[in-house]
């Protein structure tokens, strides 16, 4: 069945009217086969190392790789039985939160929004939230404080209504104010459990140069995320995003493979607006390599794989990531000891009988979690 979150919205709303009514509880519509998969995962239950995939929905959840996540974060739509599976391989389900900007002004809409929250995720069996914040906050704004006392105020309800809840917030690939929101750091840090650094896509800061370029580079991703430690951010507050998917560029003039010239487009923050590409899942770029013109490149600067292909008569260059790319990424979390992984999304790969997608499938569930199980700490 499809699910949204605008539904369990509704379906919360109506809850907490019934409920009050009739003594109806929210766990009576649990869509699992145990009631016991409906309970949220204990607080005792915590992981070495986070391992995040995110979802959008479908059946694609029932080939995941169980054995190495930690946390599916469900976006607008969602299969409601991806919480059976989940709870019943120890991995928690995380709904995503958007708050808009200008509710960030007034102090109750504050408060009744979290409360929302909270009712949404008890009353559909989550185990926290994800904060995504797409509008841009500036320093010395009133929104800017808000969202510092919104994480803080989130975090101590969710953690006081579902014990062992996970309450995190994406952020810039970078501390820096560029393309994207900003917030009050440290502080935020402080009060949730992490930060998801989107250190997925940093074209658009790497320089005027309009030409094609990796995603997320080694470098970019690695300088991004020890920009939040010389904050005075601990490192175990943070965790580094990867993408599943590429980025597609068509080239204005093709010199040769790496030297993909994009139109200039005048734009904000330079002449080069990166998001003119297009994202191509890691399973059509697996299906599409092997008919490329050049087959697959590395670019030992970025540490990305690349290839270029021709449609009619203009050249594209399409940058991305693969196994290799990602498992030396993976081993940024190591080197700076941080909290964990995430990939988006766990929809991106191909997850069909066929032998060969099989293989690469589990090539990228393997480059994300190096270690090959996870491993749990039991605070008992
Ligand atoms: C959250 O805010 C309260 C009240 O302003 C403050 O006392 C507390 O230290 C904050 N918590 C964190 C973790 O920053
Ligand atoms: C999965 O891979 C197989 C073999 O390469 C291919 O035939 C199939 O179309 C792919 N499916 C998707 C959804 O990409």
């Amino acid at each position: 069945m499809r699910w949204s979150l605008a539904l369990a919205q509704f379906v919360a709303v109506l809850v907490m009217w019934i409920g009050g009514a009739s003594g109806l509880q929210p766990w009576e519509w649990c869509p699992c086969t145990s009631p016991d998969m409906c309970i949220p995962l204990p607080a005792k239950l915590q992981f070495q190392v986070e391992v995040l995939v995110f979802d959008f929905g479908g059946t694609d959840y029932q080939h995941y790789d169980w054995s190495k996540i930690t946390a599916v974060v469900i976006g607008d739509r969602y299969n409601r039985r991806l919480l059976c599976a989940a709870h019943e391989h120890n991995v928690r389900v995380i709904m995503k939160g958007d708050i808009p900007a200008k509710s960030l002004r007034n102090h109750d809409t504050i408060k009744e929004w979290i409360r929302q929250q909270v009712y949404i995720a008890k009353a559909s069996f989550f185990d926290g939230i994800y904060l995504e914040q797409l509008q841009k906050i500036k320093p010395g704004t009133q929104e800017y404080g808000a969202m510092t006392q919104l994480m803080n105020e989130t975090a101590r309800v969710f953690h006081r209504a579902i014990p062992g809840s996970q309450v995190s917030i994406n952020v810039p690939w970078s501390p820096h104010c560029g393309d994207g929101p900003c917030y009050d750091y440290v502080p935020i840090a402080r009060s949730c459990d992490f930060l998801f650094v989107m250190t997925i896509h940093m074209q658009s800061e790497m320089g005027d140069e309009c030409f094609a370029k990796a995603n997320a580079p080694y470098d970019y991703t690695y300088s991004g995320l020890s920009a939040y430690i010389n904050l005075g951010i601990d490192s175990r507050k943070l965790v580094m995003g990867v993408p599943w998917y590429g980025s597609d560029y068509r080239c204005k003039h093709f010199y040769e493979p790496g030297r993909c010239q994009l139109e200039e487009v005048p734009h904000k923050e330079g002449v080069c607006n990166f998001h003119i590409s297009k994202s191509k899942p890691y399973k059509d770029i697996m299906q599409e390599l092997p008919k490329s013109f050049t087959g697959r490149y590395w670019d030992d600067n970025y540490k990305s794989p690349y290839y270029v292909y021709k449609l009619t008569d203009k050249y594209h260059e399409v940058w991305y990531d693969d196994p290799e790319s990602l498992s030396l990424k993976a081993t940024i979390v190591k080197k700076l000891k941080l909290r964990g992984i995430g990939a988006s999304f766990g929809n991106f790969l191909n997850y069909s009988v066929n032998p060969i997608a099989a293989v690469q499938t589990e090539d990228m569930w393997n480059a994300l979690c190096p270690i090959r199980k996870k491993w749990n700490v039991w605070n008992v």
